[in-house]
């Protein structure tokens, strides 16, 4: 015991940094889930829309003055808004990851989803204990919609002008005309994108996930391409069709239960010349390589929902969402792809280029 304690004494300042640093992710999580409440209530937008007292804001909102009040000095105290003199600001900067939907840097979609996905911790924490997974489906509904508010700035900045270019002919097919799947395809943002970019070519978005079909069938109605784009409700391994020209996967490789078995339907349902897009999380080969901050997300997020979500599926080969390019090979190369290259990459994506 006596050791124990001349130990503890000598690890004084390790313990109170960490206990720093723990607290501040304890604050972390609390942020996020004020920053979901001022997202819905429409108190960053109506914030950015100049300065206001706590009344001010709340008369601007349609809310409480108390609530916006005790809401505004924690968001001060977090660092999101500036305040003086009794009024509060939201800088600029912060505005546009805020509020801009559209930009890349926007943030939204990254609270709602996280926060709803933390909603799943009881079932997780059982699925430790019983090794069962936890179904994509069974999931908060708000994590099917910020997951698709979190990745769309990012399909809209990189898709059209960056990762169809990388893949070699793909580009001159998709304008004169192609078919394509996009398997995996949640509420539909990535098909889309492509269909409002590629008027001439044919696009079909698979996912097992009824209610995230219906929505992204609505929103290609909105966005005056259902002409040219179908939603239909298909597993990875059973979607229907031949012949394709392009199918894409965007972030739901490492989600499925079998990637292997979905590959290999990939293969088999692509024109002799065509060509599989794969997009997942990026991530190095290595655990070391990839203990950093985006490491640190996409771990966290692959522990409370893609893991458990493959392990729901059968065979649940769990990839998880740091798989790195050396495992992701594998995979594709067991499916019967022998010309696999990294096409591009962002710091969040892995691009792949696979053929047969
Ligand atoms: C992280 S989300 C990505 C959604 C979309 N591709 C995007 O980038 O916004 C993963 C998606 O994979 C779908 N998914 C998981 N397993 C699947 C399977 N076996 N077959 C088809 N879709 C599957 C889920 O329903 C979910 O929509």
């Amino acid at each position: 015991m006596a050791v124990r304690q001349a130990e503890i004494e000598t690890q004084h300042q390790a313990i109170e940094d960490f206990v720093h640093k723990a607290l501040a992710d304890v604050s972390g999580a609390l942020t996020s889930s004020l920053v979901v409440i001022g997202d819905k209530l429409g108190l960053y937008k109506a914030l950015a829309k100049g300065s206001a007292t706590p009344a001010e804001l709340a008369a601007r909102t349609g809310t409480t003055e108390r609530y916006i009040r005790e809401w505004l000095n924690a968001q001060a105290a977090a660092g999101y808004v500036t305040y003086a003199d009794g009024r509060y600001t939201l800088p600029a900067a912060h505005a546009v990851c805020l509020t801009d939907e559209e930009s890349p840097a926007c943030v939204l979609g990254a609270f709602q989803g996280m926060t709803a996905a933390m909603r799943a911790n009881h079932k997780v924490s059982e699925g430790f204990k019983s090794g069962c997974g936890v179904g994509w489906h069974e999931h908060d509904p708000d994590l099917f919609v910020g997951v698709e508010r979190f990745f769309r700035p990012g399909y809209n900045a990189h898709l059209v002008s960056e990762w169809i270019p990388a893949l070699e002919g793909v580009q001159a097919k998709l304008e004169r005309g192609a078919r394509v799947a996009d398997v995996g395809c949640g509420l539909g943002a990535s098909t889309i994108i492509l269909a409002k970019a590629f008027p001439n070519s044919k696009f079909v978005g698979f996912d097992y996930h009824g209610p995230s079909i219906e929505r992204a069938r609505e929103r290609a109605r909105a966005a005056g391409v259902a002409d040219r784009v179908r939603f239909e409700v298909a597993a990875a391994k059973a979607f229907p069709g031949d012949h394709y020209d392009l199918i894409a996967f965007f972030d739901c490789l490492h989600d499925m239960g079998d990637p292997v078995g979905a590959a290999r339907h990939v293969r088999q349902a692509l024109a002799p010349d065509g060509t599989w897009l794969l997009v997942e999380p990026f991530a190095n080969d290595r655990v070391e390589e990839n203990l950093n901050p985006v490491g640190r997300l996409f771990y966290s997020v692959s522990t409370l929902v893609c893991t458990p979500a493959s392990l729901a599926q059968e065979v649940g080969l769990a990839l998880g969402a740091q798989a790195g390019e050396g495992r992701l090979r594998e995979v594709l190369e067991q499916a019967g792809f022998t010309r696999i290259r990294r096409a591009t990459e962002t710091p969040f994506n892995l691009v792949l280029e696979a053929r047969p």
